[in-house]
């Protein structure tokens, strides 16, 4: 039978993670313990679009295959259990485990309902699990920071281990004011002000899911930075929902920017190029990074969504997936440090043989690759050498091998030689009616290498992550195309350039 005739299966991806049923928004508590990778997620288990919003759970060994768990904390008739994050409390120094066993602490935020005494305020909230994420146990002293603020959430609690001291360190949002407001706490259950940040570049929309983590420069552990990851709805750099981080200095108070732009609220948007985003797609949402992950590694999911459309993308039951996760590295580009990010690869254990092309003149045109190289579940390695004048790419998920005529289908990626940018065309990727801002073109600059550019490319169902120079930059995009658009051609248009290689795993 063909699987995507199945209920549930219509665009269901291979390896990224979506709900059996239902629907998804940011990943929550994402948490590494006792050898298993904990997603958390907003999630609805009453319908396929935003409401009842309960952590649901999801658990792999690997990050790349998830086994759906029970919902962790379902909402109630006090509270909604909005977006955070989980620690293990390996000092159990909020007292929540038993007989010596670190309890799991997921601090998440209780946005309460019209009947709570606190109707219409966001404080933070405690739940623990002494069953390593089985089953979770709201703290009774809920809630444990209140701000009386109806716009304060997305708590992201890490141990902080410094010239200042060592205790927790929560970093979480004054939404509307885009401000990003830290606090200390020995025991997660009482909390003190630390500090606050913002508004800085990106501010036209409000201000969620922070995240804030130390990371060496160039792989140096003497040269460290911190990063602040605060994602903003709308007003991301492709329209509508994005994640921008800042680079500096955290002394276990006061984050410091180095990478400012603009300070306080902008009303233009002509610097929003310049400002650090995690990608530049329109599907990377309320991006953060794992707690407690092993090897020192820093790796993050994002909701691969954009609130201006999420409720109307075709479902098929489910509504929505994760990326897949991102290890996160800094690394000086032009004397500064700067995110590049990887892709945990579904594609390393031997599969079948891929597909391989060597250094090539392209035709002008579009070359169509054979059917073996086609496919909806891809990994495409392409190095190209651009010419003169021209754009130089490829045409993923297209209907066709003729021509590109009005009625095909196809995504195209393309780097334009005159103007330095690579851009992911989804104007004609499927069904992109069921929203009217769904229809874009997400556009990057990036700079030539050696007169190079590498790019690894994600296909899985209704996704497109596309990862340019190693890394630099990430594009990511929702893409609905018919089942039997699977063709991949080379595209060159203008002076023609040069495929250096081309690898296709499937
Ligand atoms: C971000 C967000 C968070 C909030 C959650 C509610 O997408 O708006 O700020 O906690 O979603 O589902």
């Amino acid at each position: 039978m063909n699987p995507t005739a199945e209920l549930g299966c219509r665009y269901r991806p291979e390896w990224h993670y979506a709900a059996e049923r239902n629907w998804l928004n940011d990943p929550n508590g994402l948490v590494y313990s006792n050898g298993v990778y904990h997603l958390f997620y907003q999630h609805n288990p009453h319908g396929d679009v935003w409401g009842n919003m309960s952590w649901g759970h999801a658990t792999s060994a690997d990050l790349l295959t998830w086994d759906e768990q029970p919902v962790a904390i379902p909402c109630d008739e006090q509270e909604a259990i909005f977006s955070g994050s989980a620690v293990v409390d390996t000092s159990n120094t909020s007292g929540f485990g038993v007989g010596g066993v670190p309890p799991l602490v997921a601090i998440y935020t209780s946005a309460y309902a019209p009947g709570s005494p606190l109707a219409g305020r966001q404080a933070q909230s405690l739940a623990y699990s002494t069953d390593d994420g089985a089953t979770w146990t709201k703290y009774a002293g809920n809630p444990v920071l209140d701000r009386a603020s109806a716009e304060f959430r997305d708590p992201k609690v890490f141990w902080y281990d410094g010239g200042a001291g060592s205790y927790w360190v929560m970093a979480a949002v004054e939404a509307e004011d885009r401000e990003v407001v830290l606090y200390k706490s020995a025991d997660l259950k009482t909390w003190e002000f630390l500090s606050s940040f913002g508004p800085a570049n990106a501010t036209g929309g409000v201000w969620e899911c922070p995240d804030l983590f130390e990371l060496p420069v160039d792989g140096d552990p003497h040269d460290t930075r911190w990063v602040l990851i605060v994602n903003l709805n709308p007003g991301g750099i492709a329209g509508g929902s994005a994640g921008q981080y800042f680079v500096g200095t955290f002394d276990g108070v006061t984050f410091r920017s180095e990478s400012t732009v603009t300070e306080g609220l902008q009303t233009d948007g002509s610097r929003m190029a310049e400002y650090g985003w995690l990608d530049w797609g329109r599907d990377y949402y309320a991006a953060v990074s794992f707690s407690n992950a092993p090897d020192g590694r820093r790796l993050m999911i994002g909701w691969m969504n954009n609130w201006q459309y999420a409720a109307a993308t075709p479902s098929d039951g489910w509504r929505s997936a994760m990326s897949l996760p991102r290890e996160v590295r800094l690394e000086s580009r032009g004397g500064r440090p700067v995110l590049v990010q990887e892709a945990v690869d579904p594609f390393t254990a031997s599969g079948a043989e891929p597909f391989t092309l060597g250094r090539q003149e392209l035709e002008r045109g579009i070359t169509w690759l054979p059917s073996g190289a086609s496919g909806d579940v891809l990994r495409i390695d392409a190095e190209l050498q651009p010419a003169g004048a021209g754009k130089t790419g490829l045409v993923l998920r297209a209907s066709g091998c003729s021509a590109l005529d009005s009625g095909s289908e196809q995504t195209v990626l393309a780097y334009d030689s005159v103007t330095g940018e690579l851009s992911l065309d989804r104007t004609s990727s499927g069904n992109v009616s069921f929203h009217d801002t769904f229809p874009s073109v997400e556009r990057v600059a990036v700079p030539l290498i050696d007169g190079r550019l590498r790019l690894r490319i994600f296909l899985d169902r209704c996704s497109v992550e596309v990862f340019a120079q190693d890394g630099l930059a990430t594009i990511t995009d929702q893409v609905f195309p018919s089942d039997s658009s699977t063709a991949v051609g080379l595209l060159a248009e203008g002076d023609a350039g040069t495929l250096l290689s081309l690898t296709i795993a499937g």
